[in-house]
């Protein structure tokens, strides 16, 4: 199903009026797929749409993966305009606050975990056999979790780890972040970008229990994915980033690799499998 010379695939990329996803809406214009490009602003959706030169296979789609009538009425234009059915799925939004704060917990883990969840669940139903579901993560997932205590990483790497067992660990982060109990909860306050390390290494651990609910379904991968360092508005353009073509380019790989050379629910950068806990240089 992923050759070139078959039916055009229907990818959906959330977030992709700008930076990574921008590049991977760009990389996947020049293909005959249909691309949805996800924006949660119309208008720097259609912004988006001009830079790429209005390709005739990108359509914008409006789309705030923290709003559930905002999903639902995607789901319904998904269905009613672009024939109802998805062969990839790229959660690729995402929003990063420094701020040592619940709100700030609060509103991180609605875009980075509740987002992507509840999108996954919408949208699930009208995935093609052999569709896939790209979550992006990133490395520091693994990092916060390397740096925390045994008994979280056994938590989050839990073979049987359910969803509501992984939004008990969820709910119980930010509480701490709330009454000030992370140390004793077992995270490292001084981790990187906690609260936004700490919503990607649930990313990586929902990967792979929806990788194990959902692919006896209809044979659907479900996989994450750091696409490295890359300077973009979530780190201000930090200086030592690389462009973010090359983290599309992370992304791309799981898009277009061939399934017996991948593992369902595996996180992978630059086309390597990364540990689910561990550093990562
Ligand atoms: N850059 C890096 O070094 C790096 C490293 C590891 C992982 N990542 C991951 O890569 C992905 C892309 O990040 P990026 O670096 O390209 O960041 P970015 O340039 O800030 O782009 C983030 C995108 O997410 C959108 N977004 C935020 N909240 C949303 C919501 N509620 N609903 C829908 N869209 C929403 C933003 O839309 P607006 O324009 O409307 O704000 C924007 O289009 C993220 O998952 C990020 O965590 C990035």
């Amino acid at each position: 199903m992923f050759s070139k010379s078959q039916q055009p695939r229907v990818i959906l990329v959330t977030g992709s009026n700008k930076g990574i996803g921008f590049e991977l809406v760009k990389s996947l214009s020049n293909s005959n797929d249909m691309v949805l490009l996800g924006c949660r602003n119309p208008e720097r959706g259609n912004d988006a749409l001009i830079r790429l030169g209005s390709p005739p296979n990108v359509h914008c789609l409006q789309l705030d993966v923290s709003s559930e009538e905002s999903i639902v009425q995607a789901k319904n234009e998904i269905e009613h305009k672009y024939g109802g059915q998805l062969d990839i799925l790229v959660n690729n939004a995402a929003c990063g606050d420094l701020e040592l704060t619940v709100d700030s917990a609060r509103k991180t883990f609605s875009v980075n975990y509740y987002g992507i969840k509840m999108l996954n669940e919408y949208l699930f139903p009208l995935i093609r056999k052999n569709g896939r579901i790209i979550n992006v993560a990133s490395a520091c997932g693994s990092v916060v979790l390397s740096e925390a205590s045994k008994y979280l990483q056994d938590q989050y790497s839990l073979s049987t780890l359910t969803t509501r067992q992984l939004n008990q660990l969820v709910e119980d982060f930010i509480s701490s972040v709330g009454t000030n109990n992370i140390e004793q909860l077992g995270y490292n306050p001084q981790s990187l970008y906690l609260i936004y390390s700490v919503s990607k290494a649930a990313v990586i651990a929902l990967t792979r229990i929806e990788a194990r609910q959902w692919s006896s379904a209809r044979g659907i991968l479900v996989f994450s994915v750091c696409p490295g360092f890359c300077a973009t508005d979530i780190n201000q353009n930090a200086p030592g980033g690389r462009h973010p073509k090359l983290g599309a380019e992370s992304i791309l790989y799981l898009i277009n690799t061939d399934e017996n050379k991948l593992e369902n629910g595996g996180f992978y950068r630059d086309g390597q499998q990364l540990a689910q806990i561990g550093r990562i240089d």
